[in-house]
């Protein structure tokens, strides 16, 4: 089973920016635990942070050669990214979107997301926990789904 964990714009900056709503964690730490949560479940994860538009769309092309899923935190392209739908919705893998911050309790612009209509869940508000929580319930479909 393998999976592409995708960190968008500003992800990197994790552990200092705003961390009374993203958290303490570093993109790092968090990948770490992503990391020993999958060795649980027999995956092998490859995860990545751009803060541009292209390199993430060139990554979900990527990913339809060799992912089985993707875990993907688009940060503010989430709100914006047309192309970043278009890519989710020709890829053809379950792509499950992720948010750290409950974005419905934040500013109404982050109420919208053009993605979530081409994603197969989402996950958002549970800090870090929202990645761990996407990646078993990804693992589990995918397990369930038989072939990986
Ligand atoms: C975010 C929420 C977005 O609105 C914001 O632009 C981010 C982070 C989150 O994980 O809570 O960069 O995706």
């Amino acid at each position: 089973m393998k999976i592409l964990v995708l960190h968008g714009p500003n992800l990197n900056m994790l552990g200092t920016r705003e961390p009374e709503i993203y958290g303490a964690m570093t993109l790092s730490d968090i990948n770490t635990q992503l990391l020993e949560l999958a060795r649980e479940f027999g995956a092998d994860l490859k995860c990545f942070q751009s803060n541009h538009e292209g390199a993430l769309i060139d990554a979900l092309q990527e990913a339809k050669t060799w992912a089985h899923g993707v875990l993907f935190n688009p940060g503010g392209y989430t709100h914006t990214s047309v192309a970043l739908r278009d890519t989710i919705a020709a890829i053809g893998i379950p792509v499950i979107e992720v948010h750290l911050s409950n974005v419905y309790a934040r500013e109404q612009f982050r109420h919208t997301s053009l993605i979530s209509a081409v994603c197969k869940g989402k996950i958002v508000g549970f800090g870090w926990r929202s990645y761990t929580l996407a990646l078993k319930a990804l693992a589990e479909m995918l397990a369930a789904e038989g072939s990986k």
